[in-house]
């Protein structure tokens, strides 16, 4: 999918340079074509030769170097490529992007070039928290210029916190996701996924044992068709996929505020198993045997359906999608359960103990639209997940295209 496809990466200067050296093995390893910019602080912490010699391209370095201008003028460099990446991005490099200075070479090429631009910043925790950096990247973000990382953990300088750069494998995905020109392009879905935990008291919650991997398998392939993703995660037991803006939530009621929060969407896929009751006496500490016998009763309250409100939203996405999880008469329930709550498609499945579909790899789904039930065969979730993603693509199309 990367082949072919042309990247001008910017090293900054900052300790994780290093790591561009492995992204460019990466990219280079997926057919890319890198061609490596240097800023002067970038080649305080790697060679202009290891650069060059992994990229197998020339590596420019400095604004006024003739023989480049004669070569390949500054303003030429900075748009034959498809992406531009910057990895590492300073907290000076985010700087002179935001505030549109062309100093040397790396801040003239993103000054002039219309392409677009990919950051992966680092830089110690204090001056990613500076207010003056998160004024930087609010700007960036409003201009457009994508971001992936940094991630949050140990750093070169002994502190703790977000700043470390994004790991390659990371970067390598924002940049298939950015370079993309799917179906879905331009498009804003949401997906919820994995299951909501309810609390008992502040250690003990309700849960279920949704595992969060179609969820999951969704959100990756509507990424890959183009779309961008919002994904809502309970506390699921696989990590959510790269390239998706990722809102945690643990219980209904903060899932039901984060879907609210990310509408408008395109389309809207409610994948999560969220519980249908909460704990209305929660303990607000810790619940005590006493001692004396008495055993704590747990009363309910209904939690909100989030399936049920969205498909009634003044904001309602153009396509809604649930999912039904049955353990009998699948097709009839499910199909029972899309007029109910309003969605537009109902993914059914069977999830009885013998099919070991909750938690397991694979999946059987029957898709009940307004037209009827389409059965397909089983298949590894990730499948579905790609099957159903392209079902959404043409649904999202064939309206534009009557509309
Ligand atoms: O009613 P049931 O839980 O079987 O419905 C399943 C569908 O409804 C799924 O798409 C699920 O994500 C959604 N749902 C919801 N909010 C709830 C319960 C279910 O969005 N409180």
């Amino acid at each position: 999918m990367l082949a072919g496809k042309r990247i001008l990466l910017i090293i900054g200067g900052g300790i994780a340079a290093y790591k561009s050296l492995l992204l460019i093995r990466l990219l280079k390893a997926e057919g890319v074509h890198v061609t490596p910019v240097l800023t002067a602080g970038g080649a305080e912490f790697v060679t202009p030769l290891s650069v060059s010699a992994l990229a197998g391209e020339k590596v420019y370095q400095a604004l006024f170097d003739l023989t480049d201008e004669a070569e390949m003028g500054h303003i030429q460099l900075s748009r034959v490529a498809d992406l531009i990446v910057v990895a590492p991005a300073t907290a000076d490099l985010l700087a002179k992007m935001a505030g549109g200075r062309a100093e040397d070479l790396a801040s003239t090429l993103l000054l002039a070039t219309d392409t677009r631009v990919l950051a992966a910043p680092a830089m110690n925790v204090r001056m990613w928290q500076h207010p003056a950096t998160q004024r930087n990247l609010a700007q960036l973000r409003a201009d457009g210029v994508l971001f992936v990382g940094p991630d949050e953990g140990d750093m070169a300088c002994g502190e703790y916190g977000p700043g470390r750069l994004a790991e390659p494998p990371a970067i390598l995905e924002a940049i298939r996701a950015a370079l993309v020109r799917g179906p879905l392009v331009g498009k804003h879905v949401l997906v919820t996924s994995g299951p909501t935990h309810e609390p008992i008291d502040p250690v003990r919650y309700i849960a279920n044992r949704s595992s969060g991997a179609q969820g999951t398998a969704v959100a990756a392939a509507l990424r890959d068709l183009g779309a961008k993703v919002t994904f809502v995660t309970g506390p699921a037991s696989v990590p959510p996929p790269e390239g998706v803006a990722v809102v945690r939530v643990e219980t209904a009621a903060e899932m039901r505020a984060a879907v609210e929060a990310a509408l408008p969407a395109d389309v809207a896929v409610m994948a999560a198993a969220v519980a249908d009751w909460r704990v209305a006496n929660a303990g607000a500490q810790k619940i005590k045997k006493d001692g004396s016998g008495r055993l704590p009763v747990l009363e309910f309250a209904e939690n909100p359906d989030i399936l049920a409100w969205i498909s009634k939203a003044s904001q309602r996405p153009a396509l809604v999608v649930g999912f039904a999880a049955e353990t009998e008469k699948v097709v009839d329930h499910a199909t029972a359960k899309r007029l109910r709550k309003g969605c537009d498609w109902i993914v059914a499945n069977d999830v009885s103990p013998a099919t070991g579909i909750m938690g397991g790899s694979e999946n059987a789904v029957t898709v009940i639209d307004a037209e009827g039930a389409e059965t397909w065969p089983r298949m590894a979730k990730d499948a579905v997940a790609r099957r159903l993603a392209a079902r959404i693509a043409d649904a999202v199309n064939r309206v534009e295209t009557k509309g």
